[in-house]
């Protein structure tokens, strides 16, 4: 079993590369399916969704539009249960169907104050694609409607998500030990 060691904590291999790739590869399937008529903007949360956003638009296979905000609610390995003020993304967006891309949706508090953000733009549509997915977690109304997976409680590093700013470019995911 594959183990690393980020600062103070170890962690193991929890989900490898290529079934990473593959859930990746059939959530991008959907993806294509739905917006085949309408050219999405693809709406990054930095800094996490760095890769599974690179990893996701390349697979999209019709006209798209990409734009990067920011926001952080984390610091360590628990929720602050506050979500700062999102930067990035001002312009009027009446004419623009959106897909909110996340690598990890926890509670919900950090995609839904996006979610809220994004909508006093006034956007003709508002999705939310992330790459995992925590249910035992999630505690918010808004609907998530594309996650390539899902996975438990536990604290997860790798493939943009960090632990105190380390292993975001790990190329598979890890889980605390
Ligand atoms: P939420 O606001 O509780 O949904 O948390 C979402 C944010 O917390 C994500 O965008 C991540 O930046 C961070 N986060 C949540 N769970 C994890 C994890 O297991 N590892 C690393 N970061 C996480
Ligand atoms: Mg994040």
């Amino acid at each position: 079993m594959k183990k690393i060691t980020l600062a103070d904590k170890n962690f193991r291999l929890f989900i490898d590369s290529s079934s990473l790739n593959q859930a990746i590869t059939i959530l991008a399937e959907r993806i294509n399916k739905d917006y085949s008529e309408r050219a999405p903007l693809f709406v990054c949360v930095l800094n996490g969704s760095f890769i599974f956003a690179t990893e996701l638009i390349k697979l999209f296979k019709h006209n798209c539009e990409v734009s990067f905000v920011k926001v952080s609610s984390y610091e360590g390995v628990s929720s602050k249960g506050t979500v700062k003020e999102l930067i990035g993304l001002n312009e009027n967006l009446s004419d623009k169907d959106i897909i909110i891309v996340e690598d990890i949706v926890d509670t919900g508090a950090t995609v839904s104050a996006v979610t809220q953000n994004i909508s006093k733009l006034n956007p003709r549509s508002i999705e939310v694609a992330t790459m995992l997915f925590k249910p035992e977690a999630y505690n918010n109304e808004i609907t998530i409607k594309y996650k390539a997976l899902d996975v438990g409680n536990e604290f997860l590093v790798g493939f943009g998500l960090d632990y105190n700013g380390l292993g975001r470019n790990l190329n598979e995911i890890y889980i605390i030990d």
